[in-house]
């Protein structure tokens, strides 16, 4: 837009120019048109062409002079546009000034002493001003209109950007793991074009991962209630088994009935995450001593531990105000006790794992600190840890499903707490939990 502006002012400018210099050009070149003419009746072409030399100014122009029928009297070549302006000089002293943006043109008819109309022109290269010279006045305008300018285009730029900021956002939530997360609302849906278009196909994409996390959800929770009834007949036909079968039997059945357990304890893992990712059958509304929490499980886990020549050492600082959360007792039990119980698996025999209780007054949080000093887990692992059947190899078996460290991010999800592990300095993994304290 600035540069039309400037190309218009430019050709305004010349036209104008050309409108009112005439008179006052005319008067300065009758003179040399006049010389001209007599050089030529008295020297011939010769002494025009000197002529031309002599004349001020002729750096940067050249002067013509030409009969009626056209031809130039110095036999110079002749542009047309030149050509045409001497043709239109068809009475004495008429002068005609051509402005173009890379050339002036100024033409007077000149009457010879020898009685013939001749057409004396000046040709003037000149190269585009950039800036057109403006007074001070017009540099405010342009200024202005500037300022107008930005703020039309920065209006214009954020019309066109929010809506794109508007599924970039619900594409970000998506990704946070929120699928009930949406782009259209109201404001868009209302526009017509592009936008509006993705935000809908997002929005379509979306309801469609949705539908499927749920279906599968679901099905987990289904497979997982159905083989629960079985299992439990299983158990109890065990029994009579038990009491039916010899002596050479037991070890079989002791067996089976590990076996039993294991599938037990993999469905419970299964319906606990189920239970949680469905928001159903939890109460979130106890309030938790996690000190007594983590005495309790500190309790146990050292006893278990004992009899494999290892121990569990709890820290706990003195603490200014109770370590209470609001939440699902059992969930805040489970989620720690399955990262001790990663702690006792895996830390070295004669080691110890430490737990460490402290309540964080900035974020008003209560993080539990589990140190062991096993092996780790390989860096690039680490990620991946929290997820459902995710096992790292190097570690050997566990004899578990990987469900435990799910169900533990699981449940500090739904407390709006969190859980990440690191490996220690001085080797082994450290995994901390933090709840949001009442
Ligand atoms: N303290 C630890 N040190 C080294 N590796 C660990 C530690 N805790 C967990 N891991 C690794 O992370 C994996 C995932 O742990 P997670 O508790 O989810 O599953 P699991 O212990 O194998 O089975 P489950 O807990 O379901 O019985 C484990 O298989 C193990 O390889
Ligand atoms: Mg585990």
């Amino acid at each position: 837009m600035l540069a039309t502006l400037m190309a218009m002012l430019f050709l305004l400018d010349a036209q104008m120019a050309s409108a009112s210099w005439q008179p006052l050009i005319g008067n300065a070149f009758w003179p040399y048109a006049d010389e001209a003419a007599k050089r030529y009746v008295t020297a011939g072409p010769d002494g025009l062409a000197n002529y031309y030399k002599e004349l001020p100014g002729t750096a940067h122009g050249r002067a013509y002079l030409l009969d009626a029928t056209g031809a130039e009297l110095t036999r110079q070549p002749v542009s047309s546009r030149i050509r045409a302006l001497a043709f239109g000089l068809v009475k004495p002293r008429q002068t005609e000034v051509r402005l173009s943006i890379r050339q002036a043109l100024i033409g007077t008819a000149v009457l010879g002493p020898d009685g013939q109309l001749y057409a004396f022109v000046v040709e003037v290269q000149q190269r585009p001003a950039i800036v057109p010279s403006l007074g001070p006045d017009a540099v405010w305008a342009v200024l202005a209109a500037l300022l107008v300018l930005a703020l039309l285009c920065f209006l214009i730029a954020r019309d066109l950007a929010s809506p794109a900021v508007q599924v970039s956002l619900a594409a970000r939530r998506l990704a946070g793991g929120d699928l009930t997360a949406r782009a259209l609302d109201t404001n868009l849906a209302r526009r017509n074009d592009e936008f509006a278009n993705l935000a809908r196909d997002f929005d379509d994409m979306a309801a469609r991962i949705e539908t499927l996390v749920q279906v599968q959800e679901r099905l987990l929770w289904n497979i997982s209630h159905e083989l629960r009834s079985p299992l439990t007949r299983l158990s109890l036909a065990l029994g009579i088994a038990r009491r039916k079968a010899g002596a050479d039997a037991q070890s079989t059945l002791d067996r089976i009935e590990r076996e039993t357990g294991q599938l037990n304890r993999l469905i419970e893992q299964l319906l606990t995450i189920a239970r949680i990712k469905g928001g159903a059958a939890v109460s979130m509304s106890e309030a938790v001593d996690l000190l007594e929490v983590v005495a309790e499980i500190a309790a146990d886990a050292d006893f278990e531990a004992r009899g494999h020549n290892r121990s569990v050492r709890t820290t706990i600082p003195y603490l200014a105000t109770p370590a209470t959360a609001i939440g699902s007792r059992d969930l805040l039990k489970s989620a720690i006790e399955n990262v001790v119980r990663n702690a006792i698996r895996h830390t070295a025999p004669g080691t110890e794992v430490s737990i460490e209780l402290e309540l964080d007054a900035a974020s008003r949080m209560a993080i539990v600190t589990v140190l062991d000093h096993g092996p780790g887990v390989p860096a690039s692992e680490l990620e991946h840890l929290f997820e459902t059947f995710y096992r790292v190899s190097e570690n050997g078996e566990t004899g578990g499903a990987g469900l435990g460290l799910a169900i533990t991010e699981q449940a500090m999800h739904v407390h709006a707490g969190w859980v990440k592990a690191v490996n220690a300095e001085g080797g082994g993994l450290k995994v901390q939990l933090a709840v949001p304290l009442r």
